[in-house]
This record gives C-alpha cells, sequence and structure tokens, in this order.
C-alpha cells in the first residue's frame, strides 16, 4: 500500500531580519523576525511526498532532479522529527497504520528560479514539513510544525502562516520556545501589496547561513542589533501592523533592511549583498517618499527589492522604476504580489 499527502507552501520576506544564531545545528536564532508572507499564486513550493514499503530507501527530487538525502543534515534533522511524532502516534495507538518506518520518496518544486534569489529555502522547508505531517497524520497545530522547519532552514519557520508573523528567538536551550506565531491573519491589511524586482537571478555569493556566521564572529554592529535594537523594534512593528500604520511600517521596514545590510559591511571581511541598481532603488524609493510615506524598501541576502505599498501607489511605483531601468529584463521579472496564505 502507498501512502500520498501533496501541500503548497508560501514565501514570506521579512521586515524585521533574522541574521545570526546561538545554536547552528538546533537553528536558534540571536533575535526575533517578523516577516510578511506573499501570495501563493505567484510564488510557491510545492511537494508530494509518497511512502511505501516497496521502496528501498528515501529518496528526493528537487525541480526534477535526484538529490542526495544523506549529505543534507538539515533534511535528515526534519525527517528524523517527524518520524519520531508518528512513532510516538503508533505506540500509543495499536490501530494507526504503520507508517514510520516506511521509506519516502519525496518531490519538490518551486514555481519560481530558485537562483532568483527569492527566499526557495523558506517555502521549500516549509512544505517539506507541512507535507510530512499530512502523510504522517501529525495532530500539530502551525506553532509546532514552525519548531520542525526551523530546523530545515531558520526563516522557513515563518511560511508555515500566512499574513504577518514573527519567529519568537525563545530563550531554552533545547528550541522549544523558539516558533513562529502569527501576529496578523492575510484578511488584516489587503491593501498592503508588495513588488518584487528580481535585480539580478545569478545565485549569490556568500549564503545566508555562512554570511550570518561569520557576522556572529566579527561584527560588534551585530551585538548592539540584538540587544538594544531588535527587542523595541520588535514590538513597534507589531503596533505598526496591528494598526495599518503604512508610515510607521515602512520607516521600520527600511531602517531594518538598512541596518541588515550595515551589519554586513560590519563583517570581517565585508560582505556586500546589494549592487549598484539595489542602491539605485533606495534613492528612486527615497525620493519618491519625499513629501511623505509612500513605499517601503527591503533587501535579504541578495540585491533583490521587495518593495512594499498601499495598492493604490503601486502602479505609479511601477512605472517609475520602469522609466529608470526600461531594460527588458527588469521589466519583465517585476511582478504585482497581494500578501497572503498559509500552507494548504
Ligand atoms: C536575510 O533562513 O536562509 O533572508 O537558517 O541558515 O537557512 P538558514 O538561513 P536563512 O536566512 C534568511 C536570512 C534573511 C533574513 C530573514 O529572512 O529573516
Amino acid at each position: 500500500m502507498t501512502f500520498e499527502a501533496t501541500c503548497t507552501a508560501p514565501v514570506n520576506i521579512a521586515v524585521v531580519k533574522y541574521w545570526g544564531k546561538r545554536d547552528t545545528s538546533l537553528i536558534l536564532p540571536t533575535n526575533s523576525s517578523l516577516s510578511v508572507t506573499l501570495s501563493q499564486d505567484q510564488l510557491h513550493s510545492k511537494t508530494t511526498i509518497r511512502a511505501s514499503a516497496d521502496f528501498v530507501s528515501d529518496r528526493l527530487w528537487l525541480n526534477g532532479i535526484e538529490e542526495s538525502i544523506t549529505s543534507n543534515k538539515r533534511l535528515v534533522a526534519c525527517l528524523r522529527e517527524t518520524r519520531a511524532l508518528r512513532t510516538k502516534i503508533e505506540a500509543e495507538d495499536a490501530s494507526a497504520p504503520k507508517l514510520a518506518h516506511l521509506n519516502i520518496h519525496i518531490c519538490s518544486e518551486n514555481n519560481f528560479p530558485t537562483a532568483a534569489g527569492l527566499a526557495s529555502s523558506a517555502s521549500g522547508y516549509a512544505c517539506l514539513v507541512y507535507t510530512l505531517s499530512k502523510l504522517f497524520q501529525l495532530p500539530l497545530d502551525a506553532s509546532d510544525l514552525s519548531i520542525v522547519a526551523r530546523q530545515g532552514s531558520g526563516s522557513a519557520c515563518r511560511s508555515l502562516f500566512g499574513g504577518f508573523v514573527a519567529w519568537e528567538m525563545g530563550e531554552r536551550a533545547d528550541g522549544a520556545d523558539s516558533k513562529a506565531v502569527q501576529i496578523a491573519p492575510e484578511t488584516h491589511w489587503p491593501d498592503l501589496q508588495a513588488l518584487i524586482c528580481v535585480v539580478s537571478d545569478e545565485k549569490k555569493g556568500t549564503s545566508s547561513t555562512e554570511g550570518m556566521q561569520l557576522t556572529v564572529k566579527t561584527s560588534p554592529l551585530l551585538q548592539e542589533r540584538i540587544k538594544n535594537v531588535v527587542p523595541q523594534r520588535m514590538d513597534e512593528m507589531i503596533a505598526a501592523i496591528k494598526d495599518k500604520d503604512f508610515p510607521k511600517f515602512a520607516e521600520l521596514t527600511m531602517r531594518d533592511s538598512n541596518q541588515f545590510h550595515a551589519v554586513c559591511l560590519d563583517t570581517y571581511p565585508p560582505i556586500f549583498y546589494m549592487n549598484d541598481i539595489s542602491r539605485a532603488i533606495i534613492r528612486i524609493i527615497t525620493e519618491y517618499n519625499r513629501d511623505g510615506i509612500k513605499a517601503a524598501y527591503t533587501y535579504d541576502a541578495g540585491p533583490n527589492a521587495v518593495i512594499y505599498a498601499p495598492a493604490a501607489n503601486m502602479a505609479e511605483i511601477y512605472s517609475l522604476l520602469s522609466h529608470y531601468f526600461p531594460g527588458a529584463a527588469f521589466d519583465d521579472s517585476l511582478g504585482l504580489l497581494n500578501n497572503a496564505a498559509a500552507p494548504t
């Protein structure tokens, strides 16, 4: 007999950035973070998992290409955790189907290019863990699952929810309190939209995983950020979201992106993620905001910009950017997104 589950999960873009781990194997962060989940219509990961007594080993295909499972410690951790939870269910209920010991085949794909510098690991691991939870019929809520997804990729824990999501860093050494919680659902602020500007689709030079640990080791500015900036910023961001206060939300988002990239520059040797086009977009948005804040930019570990703005401003922003960057490659890559839903 074959058991099967298929699910999709969304991408999220942080407005208070996660950068730094206090435990690299459990993936426990040095600060809390907060993100907006993007619509699954335009960007998502989709995963199908089958379990069968006929399968001779666990196998994985990513975007149609087979990859090794054993060399991927993070994937192994997610499988180990979910199988342990299933084993417990089977031990407590003799009538539960015996699934935990079966080998599985995992097929996962993104409907967007992995190399585009968008958060494919966030949607990918959220989708893996969510699909495993369906396959193994785990009675866990999204916060419980976020604790498992976090062990795949930190930012993945936030993709278990739609809307506005905080990853609470927690204090415990075992990570049991380092989990995602929903601040507001996707229906809360439908007027807020995101525009993704793909500045470059080349793979980034320094991965987030490597880059953040070099920052932890070498940047005094990161210590200032962790202690004296993020705790208060999290509170202010949550209040701005609850009040739908766009100017406040936008200022905090831009300040946090700026500080994250300052911390990268303070890393020794320094890490550069933005390029000249990224910086030009910052100048354009700053000028656009001169008489009042109408848009916010944010950049992750790559040169691509995500612009948040109220729906009414989006057409103007789009034509402003198209005016400065008339090149087809840039123009064709712009996408308009509503913020939206959790895995399904
Ligand atoms: C800049 O979640 O990719 O996008 O936990 O090592 O997999 P790992 O790192 P990852 O880092 C994301 C960093 C970021 C900020 C954010 O999403 O909060």
